[in-house]
């Protein structure tokens, strides 16, 4: 059953190195220029948003021309089947993407963030600040991840920690 719902609308540009391949989460120690340029109308909207460390990065996961399927196979496991929303896949009904970065630095309308997992040109659809306490959870666990055999290990690779094999 769907209803109706008001449209969304982008307020900005995530500009990225990446325009081929990206990351599967963001890399917090990523190189490059990761920038978020929001829209002029909406730059007072940032008024005291850089006294956070870290924010959500909501966005339009524009380029997915994947067919959604409700159960998933992620790339990344050895034929792990779930559920499309018990998963952080791209190709998804509604094709919209979380990333928790830092924030570097805000010059007018621009944050300058650690890195991010999207391609360039990807369009925001909106920013909160992620709050201490509030945001974390101390007892979340891995879900369906706990049962794989190299968790650890993949999730390096989902993180993309350097390590040795
Ligand atoms: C696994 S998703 C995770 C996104 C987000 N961190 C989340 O958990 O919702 C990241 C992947 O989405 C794909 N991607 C990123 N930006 C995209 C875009 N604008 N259009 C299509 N695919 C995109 C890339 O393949 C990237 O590796």
């Amino acid at each position: 059953m769907s209803v109706s719902i008001p449209p969304l609308i982008s307020i900005g540009t995530i500009r990225t190195p990446y325009t081929v391949t990206a990351p599967y989460q963001p890399v917090k120690e990523d190189k490059g220029d990761f920038r978020i340029v929001i829209g002029p109308e909406y730059q007072d909207g940032l008024k005291e948003l850089s006294r956070f460390q870290y924010i959500y990065v909501i966005y339009y996961i524009h380029r997915m021309e994947k067919e959604v399927s409700m159960v998933i196979s992620p790339s990344w496991t050895d034929g792990a089947r779930v559920g499309v929303f018990a998963s952080r896949s791209p190709v998804r009904p509604n094709p919209i993407g979380i990333s928790i970065v830092r924030i570097k630095k805000i010059i007018n309308n621009e944050i300058h963030t650690s890195g991010l997992d999207v391609f360039d040109g990807t369009p925001l659809l909106d920013l909160k600040p992620y709050i201490k306490d509030l945001d974390v959870r101390e007892d979340a666990n891995y879900g369906w991840m706990e049962d794989l055999p190299d968790r650890e290990h993949l999730i390096l690779h989902i993180k993309g920690i350097p390590h040795d094999h």
